[in-house]
């Protein structure tokens, strides 16, 4: 099964696809935690992704294309992933559709989170404040314009799936347990 996890920064995407990835035994691919690895190895694109990331703006297609071709090849993905933070952008999701198809694989479900935006701020405000080591990007001024970022380049993706038939609405605005059994429901 592959599942795509959908909406915009806060939604619960990680939450979720942790959950997800455990019950259906598949990869539970994030490419932000990806990055963020990326940067805590302090590579040299380490530092030029810290400096995109923290304000917050996406990094380069061409760089999250051949991320996520990397990452699908691997054995422990070959029963199924989540992913999480990607496609992002039209041209992601285009690339997305032409590796998976060159495997005969494709994608089974779009879950898409819909929030109240005004619940995001401070979603994230608050795991920023709950964090030991806050994210660079989990500040207020950042945050809105991820938002800003998310419907400009990410939510025109959504139309992609839907003339796929493959998108699957759930009520994000539930408390975290409800929303894994909307999940569930959609599912099937
Ligand atoms: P990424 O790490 O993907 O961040 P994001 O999309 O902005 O989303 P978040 O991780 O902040 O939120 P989430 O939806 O995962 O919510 P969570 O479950 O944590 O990307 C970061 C950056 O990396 C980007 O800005 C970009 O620079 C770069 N990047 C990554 N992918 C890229 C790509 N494909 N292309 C280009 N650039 C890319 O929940 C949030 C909080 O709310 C948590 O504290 C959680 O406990 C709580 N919570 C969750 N669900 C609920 C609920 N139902 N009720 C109450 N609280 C809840
Ligand atoms: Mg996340």
């Amino acid at each position: 099964m592959n599942i795509i996890l959908f909406g915009p920064p806060g939604a619960g995407k990680g939450t979720q696809a942790e959950r997800l990835a455990a019950k259906h035994k598949v990869k539970h691919l994030s490419t932000g935690d990806m990055l963020r690895g990326e940067v805590a190895a302090g590579t040299p694109l380490g530092l030029k992704l810290k400096s995109i990331m923290d304000s917050g703006a996406l990094v380069s297609d061409d760089i999250m294309i051949e991320l996520i071709a990397t990452c699908i090849e691997q054995p422990e993905c070959q029963k199924g992933f989540i992913l999480d933070g990607f496609p992002r952008t039209l041209a992601q999701a285009a690339a997305l559709e032409d590796m998976l198809q060159e495997r005969g694989r494709g994608i089974d479900h779009v879950i898409v989170l819909k929030v109240d935006e005004n619940a995001l701020v401070a979603r994230v405000l608050k795991r920023a404040a709950e964090s030991g080591e806050a994210r660079g990007d989990d500040n207020e001024e950042t945050v809105t314009k991820r938002l800003k970022i998310y419907h400009d380049q990410t939510a025109p993706v959504l139309p992609f799936y839907e003339h796929r038939s493959v998108l699957r609405i759930v009520d994000g605005m539930q408390s975290i347990d409800e929303v894994t059994e909307s999940i569930a429901e959609v599912l099937g």
